[in-house]
């Protein structure tokens, strides 16, 4: 066996036929309701290193697929990979000009694998729509992959800790290498302190621009925060940060 998995695993398309086949047989266990299997980080390492032997260089992340694929096997904080449905990684073109970047998945993007599909992103979606774009034209991510629990209660969120940011943040940063995107629009406290890596006040960093590693980068509200705070005067200030954002 150990043989024919070698002789497969030579082959790209065959690997990620492979990686189809576990992960499919994964969310039908899924579907039965367990919740946790066990791979040694051995088995782990031999699966990537017949990956990277296979094309002679190290091509774990070398595309957006691969890239993808490895955030989903990311066990690198316990409390969330035991609490989360599944990793959700980003939607969206990979080739977009204009990226935006959000805080975490909460309960409904945590059950659907898709960022801001809930009642914030419902209102992230009429943004992006005002602005004449769709979904699909940009893409959109978030600093972590992984809801953050919140152990004891069954509904709410809370926000990333320091060390689960420090964790998740590489997972975008290569998301951000690949995509190559013109522009980013950073929405709230998280996503602007996560991508600058220093502590921020949105209130006073928002509509001005910034750069991330020479991208310019729009810090504005999180629409979560619009959904809270009906004033006209602050649902204005994010809609004039998205002016400044289609104008450049
Ligand atoms: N809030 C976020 O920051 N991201 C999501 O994906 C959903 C809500």
């Amino acid at each position: 066996a150990a043989v024919e998995a070698q002789f497969i695993l030579t082959e790209m398309g065959a690997y990620e036929k492979l990686l189809e086949a576990t992960i499919g047989h994964l969310n039908a266990q899924r579907a039965q309701g367990r919740r946790h299997v066990t791979v040694s980080p051995e088995k782990i390492d031999a699966l990537f290193s017949k990956l990277t032997e296979s094309n002679g260089h190290d091509v774990k992340e070398t595309s957006f697929g691969q890239l993808r694929q490895s955030a989903f096997a990311c066990t690198k904080c316990p409390n969330l990979v035991s609490s989360r449905t599944q990793v959700v990684f980003g939607v969206g073109n990979p080739q977009a000009d204009l990226m935006f970047v959000g805080e975490a998945p909460g309960q409904d993007e945590d059950r659907q694998g898709e960022p801001f599909v809930g009642a914030a992103g419902k209102l992230l979606t009429k943004i992006i729509e005002t602005m004449g774009l769709s979904r699909s034209d940009v893409y959109i991510a978030n600093i972590l992959k992984c809801r953050p629990d919140t152990p004891g209660r069954s509904t709410g969120n809370r926000a990333p800790t320091t060390n689960e940011m420090a964790t998740c943040v590489p997972w975008l940063h290569k998301q951000i290498d690949l995509i190559q995107p013109r522009m980013l629009v950073a929405l709230g406290k998280t996503a602007v302190g996560g991508l600058l890596e220093k502590d921020v006040a949105i209130t006073r960093f928002r509509g001005q621009w910034q750069t991330y590693r020479g991208i310019p980068m729009m810090p504005t509200f999180h629409p979560a925060y619009l959904l809270h705070n009906q004033s006209l005067a602050e649902k204005r200030k994010i809609w004039e940060d998205m002016l400044a954002v289609m104008e450049r």
